[in-house]
């Protein structure tokens, strides 16, 4: 669980700025940020993250490196936006010692004058704070045409909804400022993302691992020097990577029918005893039932669901489990009742198999947002 206390006192903040061919950039925008800095109460670091750019950005910074110390600059080969990124943070965290870190781009896209405004979110005791595009009072540029525009939104619905980060708006932001111990907590190396889609697995890691996300409202600037790097193989990457992330996420549903096909066993041994014990069937039978609803309450609250916030008393979430499971059984028995019809030959087992499949889809549906819904501890504003 992050540590969420407002933080009275200075950090040290690490500003990692991505590069390829910013030549025509990278050097004013270090000038506008140091001009940004000075009011600030923290120590604020540049952190250029260049992959060998042939335009010579590197020189560039060298050049500043004369006279400023706070800026840093680590080379390598060019292996994609990520890639540069988790470079970047290993070496904020490991070398520069860093309490939180900036995402942000070279080109001007990220106003400089909203640093303090991010940075003030992470002193009020925000985790990982987002300069969004789409909350209200943020924007994209009015030049962008009908392609980046649907390329953006687009990227941004397949994060929420295959991906599942539902309650962030700009998912695919490049401006953030994250606190260094949300970062700690994460394996970058299990990512396996070399590009862009780098911005959706850390944000994902980072809701999982607990951190209050807080998106602010940025005006996104077209650049005018240079060009956008985002090609094709990013984009085929990111959808390889939103799935990736809804198949980690569906473990909770295999956890969910795991913890179902165990109630089963506890149905029919409960059953199988109580008729040992002389108990007569339709006695018997409801008691079973109940004692399976009750076996699977308790996996789900304490196994399946067990890394979610669930709010409210126990017994509260017993009462709606028992809701959801008698709603079930009512479907399972309707999908009996209409197969049995529609294929008046098949053997009895079948409609009665069939019917399990829609009522566990529901049955889960309803348990995972309603009964055991999750009162997460970020905010969307
Ligand atoms: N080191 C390194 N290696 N830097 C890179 C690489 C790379 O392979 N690719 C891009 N960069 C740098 C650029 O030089 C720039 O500073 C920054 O990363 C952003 O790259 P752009 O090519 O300008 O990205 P964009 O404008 O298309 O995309 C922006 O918006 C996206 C969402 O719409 C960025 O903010 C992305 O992070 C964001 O996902
Ligand atoms: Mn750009």
């Amino acid at each position: 669980m992050a540590v969420t206390l407002p933080s009275a006192h200075a950090m040290r903040i690490v500003l990692i700025i991505p590069t390829f061919n910013e030549r025509g950039n990278i050097g004013r925008l270090i000038d506008q940020l140091q001009a940004v800095f000075r009011p600030l109460k923290h120590e604020m670091l540049i952190l250029v993250v260049d992959d060998n750019s042939p335009d010579g950005t590197a020189d560039v910074v060298r050049e500043h490196q004369r006279h400023s110390l706070n800026v840093h600059i680590l080379q390598g080969s060019k292996r994609g936006l990520g890639a540069a990124y988790i470079r970047g943070m290993r070496h904020a965290l490991e070398v520069l010692h860093a309490d939180a870190v900036f995402e942000m781009d070279a080109d001007f896209s990220h106003e400089p004058k909203d640093v303090p405004r991010l940075t003030a979110a992470l002193e009020q005791g925000a985790d990982f704070v987002i300069g969004s595009r789409y909350v209200s009072g943020g924007s994209i540029p009015r030049e962008w045409g009908l392609h980046r525009r649907l390329n953006s939104r687009f990227g941004n619905i397949v994060a929420r909804y295959v991906a599942g980060l539902y309650r962030v708006h700009d998912c695919t932001a490049g401006f953030r400022a994250i606190r260094a111990d949300v970062l700690r907590r994460i394996d970058m190396e299990r990512f396996r993302v070399q590009g862009y889609a780098f911005q959706i697995a850390l944000l994902h890691a980072a809701i999982v691992g607990g951190a209050k996300v807080v998106e602010l409202p940025v005006k996104f600037v077209d650049r005018t020097v240079g060009e956008s790097k985002l090609g094709i193989k990013d984009i085929i990457e990111f959808f390889q990577s939103a799935a990736w992330i809804r198949f980690q996420s569906s473990k909770v549903f295999i956890k969910f029918c795991i913890t179902g096909a165990f109630g089963v066993l506890v149905n029919l041994g409960i059953f199988t005893a109580l008729l040992a014990a002389g108990v007569n069937k339709f006695v018997a039978s409801p008691i079973a039932i109940e004692a399976s609803i009750v076996t699977n309450f308790l996996g789900n609250n304490y196994w399946t669901f067990r890394s979610r916030n669930l709010a409210g008393p126990v017994h509260a979430r017993g009462l709606r489990f028992n809701v959801v499971s008698f709603l079930s059984l009512a479907i399972s028995y309707l999908t009996f009742v209409v197969l049995s019809h529609v294929l008046p030959a098949a053997a009895p087992q079948v409609p009665q198999f069939i019917g399990i499949i829609p009522a566990t889809l529901v049955n889960y549906l309803l348990n995972s947002y309603w009964t055991f819904r999750d009162h997460p501890r970020e905010s969307a504003h």
